[in-house]
């Protein structure tokens, strides 16, 4: 057994709220944030980004609101460079008992051409900023936005002046899913190494799935040795979306073996908060998405299901029940075995003997054949014809 007692702590960062709900038709209604971000807190999340209080009134009530109603949770609120924005942003979430500002600037060639600033304008601005933001709250995180196309020099300069600025955290973001898992873990290491006072901080990963590498470079990243997570449920977000919180979750929990970091996630509520979410953002969960799809642990092949019946672990890294599910999903089809069956109608009410069971299990791969997914009704179905000789 490890002991986990010892090991680092990664801080959960979600922002289903915020980046996942910039998802284009995510929008969800103010009483739904509420919810979800209870949700949140009760599941353990060391931060939630509550909204973007400068984007519209909705946006600041919401922000506003959580900040209050939060338990254990810090509350983030996002802003531009702009002293407008931050100010903003304070006035929603200074009623937390933990606030937090997030303040960013894109700081790649592609990005500092939208508000035409040279290298030396764009430093002064994060200095101006990040001073002020600080100024008003103890707590503030910064974010060179699109981090991963910035020229390393740069990046390194702009993290040293939010540093010295006052930047608790420095989230380095892959705002365009650009990046792979060894060049996400050479840049955290890079930053480690490179930038004064870097050692005095939270280095955050924030990455974007285009590539459906958003959890391998998020975990790389702390294996580099950052120590905040940014994540959705069910990975929501722009685009291709985010890290998806569940993932990372129990990724480290179990291969803890080779990844020995703690969360303060309870997963027991994965599966519930996955549900809701999935509902009030109208984002449906894809089937076979890692951990909280539908299939995530259905079987329906005959060896799978005869070996699951053994001994659950022959098929399953996880229990179903760590993640908050009663259990395994035994799927009837065709790919079933005589195992499956006789468990499957046991379990309904149903003893059978050899030869039974073997005249049942011909009509029902008969019926398997035309039918997609079996399901208890059907079974019962074949049952009466079975018994009843009418
Ligand atoms: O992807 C991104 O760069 C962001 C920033 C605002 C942190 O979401
Ligand atoms: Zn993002």
């Amino acid at each position: 057994m490890t002991d986990t007692t010892q090991q680092d702590r990664v801080l959960i960062f979600d922002t289903t709220l915020r980046d996942g709900e910039q998802s284009p038709g995510a929008t969800m209604t103010h009483a739904e944030k509420i919810e979800i971000a209870g949700l949140l807190d009760e599941m353990g999340v060391d931060v939630i980004e509550a909204g973007f209080p400068i984007a519209s009134e909705g946006d600041f009530a919401a922000v506003s609101e959580i900040a209050k109603l939060s338990k254990t949770s810090v509350i983030c609120g996002l802003a531009r460079a702009q002293f407008g924005d931050i100010d903003r942003c304070f006035e929603a979430i200074k009623h937390a008992a933990q606030p937090r500002i997030h303040t960013f600037i894109g700081t790649s060639p592609l990005h500092r051409a939208i508000p035409n600033l040279t290298m030396d304008e764009m430093a002064d601005r994060i200095h101006e900023t990040v001073t002020h933001a600080r100024n008003l709250c103890d707590n503030v995180q910064w974010s060179p936005m699109d981090a991963t196309r910035t020229e390393l020099d740069y990046l390194y300069r702009t993290v040293e002046i939010a540093i010295k600025a006052g930047a608790t955290t420095i989230n380095i973001p892959d705002t365009v899913g650009y990046t792979a898992p060894r060049e996400s873990a050479d840049l955290i290491r890079k930053l480690l190494e490179n930038v004064p006072g870097a050692d005095e901080i939270v280095f955050a990963t924030h990455c974007h799935n285009d590539l459906g590498m958003a959890t391998a470079n998020s975990l790389a990243a702390v294996e580099a040795g950052a120590r905040q997570i940014e994540c959705t449920i069910n990975g929501l977000g722009e685009r291709a979306g985010n890290t998806a919180l569940e993932e990372v979750v129990m990724a480290m929990k179990v291969r803890n073996d080779i990844m020995p970091f703690q969360t303060k996630i309870d997963s027991t509520k994965l599966m519930n908060i996955s549900r809701r979410v999935a509902a009030v953002s109208g984002f449906a969960v894809q089937f076979n998405k890692a951990i909280v799809g539908k299939n995530a642990f259905a079987h329906e092949s005959g060896i799978h299901q005869d070996g699951m019946l053994k001994n659950a672990e022959t098929f399953e890294i996880m229990r179903p029940e760590d993640v908050g599910l009663t259990e395994t999903n035994i799927v009837m089809g065709k790919h079933s075995g005589r195992a499956a069956l006789r468990s499957k109608l046991e379990n309904l009410g149903y003893e059978l003997g050899d030869n039974q069971l073997k005249d049942v299990f011909v009509r029902f791969k008969e019926l398997a054949d035309r039918k997609k997914e079996i399901y208890d009704d059907d079974l019962i179905a074949l049952m009466r014809t079975a018994t009843d000789p009418e």
